[in-house]
């Protein structure tokens, strides 16, 4: 399974903030936002990424991730020039993708909870078909919402419903099997201009092959995309951290656990941590 980032977007809702630095790369309380989807990658087992982001902000995410060797992954970049739709991610990543099973994830998506690790892993197995998640929220009609049978099979979906058939909301993580491509190439642009991620949702959908998997409450899902949304994100990882002395979503942790690094490799990058008080972190773990 490889994994695909989309890191683009025009940030509006965050301007002026979003002028300069890409929404991707503002910080969440301790950490720059683009570290928790790929944290949720990481822990999916996904070890080849593609990150996709504007051309302009390509290099500030090179600075910041690398090629990935350091936490024992691969990581390439791709621009897109507009944001054309989510489904571009798919005809950007082609090549990437290699007719493969692959995910993707938005780039200002939050997880964290009890029971992410065992979900995201069980989707990344899917070898025919589509996972998406569903997640309960209080006001279905300003988001995508799926309906699901007892199997855990999607009935319908909607987007953005006046009257909802369902409460469960689609959050920004999905999982392909190697027809993404082909399924992509298909979609042509909604009334808005954009190709949009339902569309392939739709295909996989009408095969009967699209599976749901449930967040439950004990799971957070936060999308950091206004400027309410981004603090109260860095407020909810700010009380996790604090309370239990754990860092949420940092690679380098990550790399180590998941045993994509050996202990040497883990040595080395703390020695290469400048912050203090996160190389004590580090330390610590081992
Ligand atoms: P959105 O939140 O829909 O849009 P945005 O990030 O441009 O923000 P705003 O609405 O405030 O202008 O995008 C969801 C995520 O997907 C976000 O991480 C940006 C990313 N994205 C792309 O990278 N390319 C695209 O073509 C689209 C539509 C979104």
């Amino acid at each position: 399974m490889k994994g695909i980032i989309l890191a683009g977007g025009n940030g509006s809702r965050l301007s002026p903030l979003t002028t300069c630095v890409s929404k991707q790369l503002l910080p969440v309380y301790d950490k720059p936002m683009i570290y928790y989807p790929l944290s949720t990658m990481m822990l999916a087992g996904i070890r080849e990424i593609l990150l996709i982001s504007n051309p302009e902000h390509l290099g500030a995410f090179q600075k910041l991730l690398g090629n990935g060797s350091s936490w024992g992954m691969q990581i390439e970049y791709l621009p897109q020039s507009t944001p054309r739709g989510l489904a571009d991610a798919f005809l950007i990543g082609e090549d990437f993708i290699q007719n493969q099973p692959c995910s993707l994830i938005l780039g200002d998506n939050i997880f964290y909870g009890s029971g992410l690790v065992e979900k995201v892993q069980d989707a990344a197995k899917v070898v025919n078909g589509a996972f998406i998640f569903a997640y309960p929220v209080k006001d279905p009609q300003r988001f995508g919402i799926v309906e699901f049978d007892d199997k855990f099979n999607a009935i319908s979906l909607e987007e953005k419903p006046q009257h909802p058939r369902s409460n469960y909301a689609i959050p920004g993580l999905y999982f392909y099997d190697s027809q993404v491509t082909q399924f992509a190439k298909q979609v042509k642009p909604s009334k808005r201009g954009e190709i949009e991620i339902t569309d392939i949702n739709r295909m996989y959908l009408e095969q009967g092959n699209l599976h749901v998997s449930v967040f439950g409450r004990g799971m957070a899902w936060l999308d950091a995309g206004t400027p309410e949304s981004l603090l109260q994100a860095a407020n909810f990882i700010q009380a996790v951290e604090d309370r239990q002395g754990f860092l949420i979503s940092h690679p380098d942790e990550i790399a180590y656990r998941m045993k994509f690094i050996d202990e040497e490799q883990f040595k080395f990058n703390i020695q290469k941590t400048v912050n203090p008080s996160l190389k004590s972190y580090l330390l610590s773990l081992l």
